[in-house]
């Protein structure tokens, strides 16, 4: 469960504070899916980052699973983060020494990846479509394959908050609606809360509720 109440950010910038949000609001329940639009510069990476405790508010109230994260110490926030909240990074934020695999496991590094945690990145990067590329470098994968991989990376901890910040960005469109199918296809399977951010109206269409981004405040959208 996801509620953002009266959220606002600035940043401080050589010229005063840079107001990027103000007074966003946003409610989702277990199993649901939304989709934010917005243009470039409008705050959604900011607003993702907010969502992900990886970047605290300057005002108002982030409550994710109940828990209010910005209250906890750090090294209890970052627990809380690996266990709770799976993050898609728009670069896709891959660890380029590592295999597919190696790259899938890392968010269970910290509680020791035991043979579960082997065979269910396993079963992942098969539901991905890459089975065949497990041993594969990022170096040695194409965009699509890169993004997929950071996917199941994701999911990995068996998130119940999973955050995509344009997963399908560079894709082209067969790509991008694999990825698509992939991300509302695990999410079918994991009841999760789903949030994604997107320039694509074709990706958008897909979530059953979709947010728009402008003027620093949230307005869901037909
Ligand atoms: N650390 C920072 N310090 C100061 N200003 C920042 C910082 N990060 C972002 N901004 C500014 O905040 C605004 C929102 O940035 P953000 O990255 O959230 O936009 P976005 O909607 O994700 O854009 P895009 O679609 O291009 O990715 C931008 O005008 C940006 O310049
Ligand atoms: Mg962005």
């Amino acid at each position: 469960m996801l509620e953002v109440i009266n959220l606002t950010k600035s940043y401080p910038a050589p010229r005063g504070p840079l107001l990027v949000l103000a007074g966003v609001n946003l409610t989702l329940a277990e199993g649901e899916a939304a989709a934010i639009m917005g243009p470039s510069g409008s705050g959604k990476s900011t607003l993702l980052y907010i969502l992900g405790a990886l970047e605290p508010p300057t005002s108002g109230q982030v409550v994710l699973n109940g828990r209010q994260p910005f209250d906890l110490p750090a090294a209890e926030l970052a627990a809380f983060r690996n266990r709770q909240i799976g993050f898609v990074f728009q670069d896709h934020a891959l660890l380029p020494q590592c295999t597919v695999l190696e790259n899938v496991l890392v968010p269970t590094l910290v509680g020791g990846a035991d043979g579960e945690a082997r065979a269910f990145a396993t079963q992942l990067i098969e539901q991905v479509g890459l089975r065949d590329r497990i041993d594969h470098r990022p170096s040695e994968l194409s965009g699509g394959e890169k993004q997929r991989a950071a996917l199941a990376r994701a999911r990995v901890r068996r998130p119940r908050l999973v955050w995509c910040d344009e997963p399908t960005g560079n894709l082209d469109r067969t790509s991008a609606d694999l990825v698509a199918d992939l991300l509302l296809d695990l999410h079918a399977r994991q009841r999760s809360v789903l949030v994604v951010v997107t320039h694509s109206a074709r990706l958008a269409d897909r979530f059953p509720r979709r947010f728009a981004l402008g003027d620093r405040v949230l307005m869901e959208v037909g």
